[in-house]
């Protein structure tokens, strides 16, 4: 896969995926907007997802033994190890047309938020700026015994680097399995999932919660949602629209039918 930084107002993909126009139309006029993102937005930029039969992190490394706390205590250089691979595989990364076309529907809508699921940091990247992250973020590193965040250290090889406070190891700033979502992250993501008139589902296998819950939460409330994925999910029957392909494609074409370049 060919890392992209096409912007998606001039992407010639864009005319590849037929929209409906009605979900355009809804796009063009809403003034609050949600997206949920997953693991898929980042595939085309070369960033495996976790439960893809083939290509998926979890089929190839099991999370109980990388990312609990539990598998922390009990090889924390492995698991420190592991992280360090997958952030040196993030940095070379570069956002793709879907992470693109995401920033510019935050440029059209007066109210919008961006909550996601992924660590990686590309829609930051890609000029995302009213965002969310759920599950932390890759580029981060913190106390594992609380003291915070530390912006450098220094690797050793036979374990994790310390904590410069209080000697405790450092690990990832990421959501382990087991461990609570961020409360004032969570907080603002349920309250866009209840205010929004749209809600865009992208790239999640919606089987993890909370995130999961936030695609139904908004359409109790009355939005409308979508998702765009190449494979069905839990969510795929109990939705207004289901767009079947990558988001490197129908993304950019929903912004170009939402708001049609001028001739
Ligand atoms: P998953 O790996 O569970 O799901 C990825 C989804 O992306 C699948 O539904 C794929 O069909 C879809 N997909 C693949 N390629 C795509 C493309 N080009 N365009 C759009 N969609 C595509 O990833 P998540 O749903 O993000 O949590 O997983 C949720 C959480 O589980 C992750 O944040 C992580 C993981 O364990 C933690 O580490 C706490």
């Amino acid at each position: 896969m060919v890392p992209s930084r096409v912007d998606p107002d001039q992407s010639a993909s864009a005319s590849a995926f037929a929209i409906p126009e009605a979900l355009a139309l809804r796009l063009r006029v809403a003034r609050r907007v949600a997206v949920l993102t997953g693991a898929g937005i980042s595939a085309e930029s070369g960033v495996p997802t976790f439960r893809d039969a083939q290509t998926g992190m979890w089929a190839r490394f099991d999370p109980l033994e990388l990312a609990t706390p539990a598998a922390f205590a009990r090889q924390p250089r492995i698991v420190w190890d592991w992280y360090a691979w997958r952030r040196e595989l993030v940095a070379a990364a570069a956002p793709n047309p879907g992470h693109y076309a995401l920033a510019a529907i935050e440029r059209h809508v007066p109210d919008f938020l961006l909550i996601t699921q992924n660590v990686d940091g590309l829609h930051q990247a890609a000029g995302s700026t009213r965002i969310v992250e759920l599950h932390g973020n890759i580029a981060r590193v913190k106390c594992a015994r609380g003291c915070g965040g530390v912006d450098t250290w220094e690797d050793a090889a036979s374990e994790p680097p310390r904590c410069p406070r209080c000697g405790a190891f450092l690990r990832p700033d990421v959501v382990w399995f087991e461990e609570m979502l961020p409360v004032d992250e969570l907080l603002r993501a349920e309250r866009a999932a209840r205010d929004c008139e749209l809600m865009l589902v992208v790239g999640t296998s919606a089987e993890v919660h909370p995130a999961a819950a936030l695609p139904a939460m908004a359409r109790a409330c009355g939005a409308t949602v979508a998702e765009v994925n190449p494979s069905a999910t839990p969510l795929s029957d109990r939705i207004d629209y289901v767009l079947r392909g990558p988001s490197g494609i129908v993304l950019p074409a929903l912004v170009a039918a939402a708001w049609p370049p001028a001739i």
